[in-house]
């Protein structure tokens, strides 16, 4: 019998209790002195949110879109490396539960399931597909083809990993895929699939010595013409926090940009996402949508960022905790619950549609709907 859980934070405990060590590590971490990772869950504490009364609340929907694809909520998963760690299913009960809630995920290109078999598991319209680009082209070429083929309906380019983070756990750990997974985007035998299984060197971490053989970190925002070049799929950009580089992935063609700091698994010390999104709201003047992911488990994180402009949301741990506590049903678990919060907090706050949420401008509106702790510090 599972234990009965409430909310994300539950699920969470349930998992970091009963996920191997090495495991719970590696997807927990932040980089060196978790500073951001406090820090993308603080912010949102930091924010108050302005509710508003007797505005008929009787009939409300979270429905909306991305890219142009209705989803049911404003909720979608991140891409998160090899899930099978997580649950036997891994991936391919991620696609199914995102099938069910309707709404997107993201693979990552380092899956322990592959593109092919995803696409086999659930219908792919609402499946995008996340690209680390390699140094060898030919192998992001491939990985773009198949995404494409198999009817995937968007890429998602991470730009903040030249390299991974340093994760001091994984480090100490000397984390590495466990052998009876394998990186399922690669034949076996390539580099590509076996590096993360050689034994790392002493105190480091399998997964950052993949990367630093592998991945190329030499790829310039110029690089995005060379993938617009190679597909037809819309290009999201993850990983932005400036609004130079919000302006620069418009220049080169994004379709949209996912404001990340990667779970605040890369550079300790910059802001919360939720912090960043402003400035690349302002940015980018609605020329193309605006998402959020890092620290959101609540459905009030949800309304916070949407108030601040962000078109949708992504969740990234919590889909690995939900595989933890219960596969497929699990993940599925983690959205209802979001989708109950978010309901709610909507309907306390006077607010029945997504759309009733964006129109609520901070910046420009004399009656925000979120404003900063310090707004009511300043009126004592
Ligand atoms: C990630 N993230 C990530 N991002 C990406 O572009 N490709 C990837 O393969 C992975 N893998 C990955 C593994 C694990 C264990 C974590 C925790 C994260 C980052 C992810 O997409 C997302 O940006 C963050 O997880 C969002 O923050 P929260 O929701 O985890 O706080
Ligand atoms: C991570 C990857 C794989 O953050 O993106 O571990």
């Amino acid at each position: 019998m599972k234990p009965q859980v409430v909310c994300i934070d539950d699920i969470e405990r349930y998992a970091l209790d009963n996920l191997n060590k090495s495991v719970a590590d590696y997807y927990r971490s932040g980089a060196n002195d978790e500073q951001t990772l406090a820090e993308n869950r603080r912010a949102f504490a930091r924010l108050r949110i302005r509710p508003r009364f007797l505005r008929d609340v009787s009939q409300r929907s979270l429905r909306t879109t991305v890219l142009g694809q209705p989803i049911a909520a404003p909720v979608c998963a991140s891409p998160s490396a090899m899930q099978k760690m997580a649950h036997p299913m891994g991936e391919l009960a991620t696609a199914k539960a995102c099938e069910t809630m309707d709404t997107i995920m993201i693979l990552s290109t380092i899956s322990t399931s592959s593109i092919e078999e995803v696409a086999a598991e659930a219908s792919v319209a609402m499946k995008w597909f996340q690209l680390y680009i390699y140094r060898d082209r030919e192998v992001t070429r491939q990985l773009v083809e198949r995404a494409e083929r198999s009817g995937f309906g968007a890429l998602v380019l991470t730009v903040d990993t030249p390299m991974f983070g340093h994760r001091l756990a994984d480090s100490r750990n000397g984390f590495c895929l466990p052998p009876h997974l394998r990186m399922a985007n690669f034949v076996a035998g390539a580099q590509a699939s076996d590096a993360i299984q050689n034994r790392p060197t002493d105190g480091q971490s399998g997964l950052s010595e993949y990367a630093q053989s592998l991945f190329d970190p030499s790829i310039e925002w110029k690089d995005l013409r060379w993938l617009r070049s190679i597909t037809r799929l819309p290009i999201v950009v993850k990983g932005v926090l400036t609004r130079e580089d919000a302006l620069l992935a418009l220049k080169y063609g994004c379709s949209a940009i996912l404001v990340s700091n990667h779970g605040a698994r890369q550079l300790d010390g910059v802001p919360a996402t939720i912090e960043a999104l402003p400035e690349v709201v302002k940015a980018v003047q609605n020329r193309c949508e605006v998402y959020l992911d890092g620290g959101v488990r609540t459905g009030t994180d949800v309304l916070k960022a949407l108030a601040l402009g962000a078109r949708a949301v992504f969740i990234g741990r919590p889909i690995l905790w939900g595989l933890a506590y219960d596969g497929q049903s699990g993940v599925e678990k983690v959205f209802s619950i979001l989708k109950q919060e978010l309901d709610m907090a909507m309907a306390l706050s006077g607010l029945s549609t997504v759309t009733d949420i964006a129109n609520q401008s901070t910046t420009s509106s004399s009656s925000p709907l979120v404003v900063s702790e310090n707004y009511y510090r300043s009126q004592l």
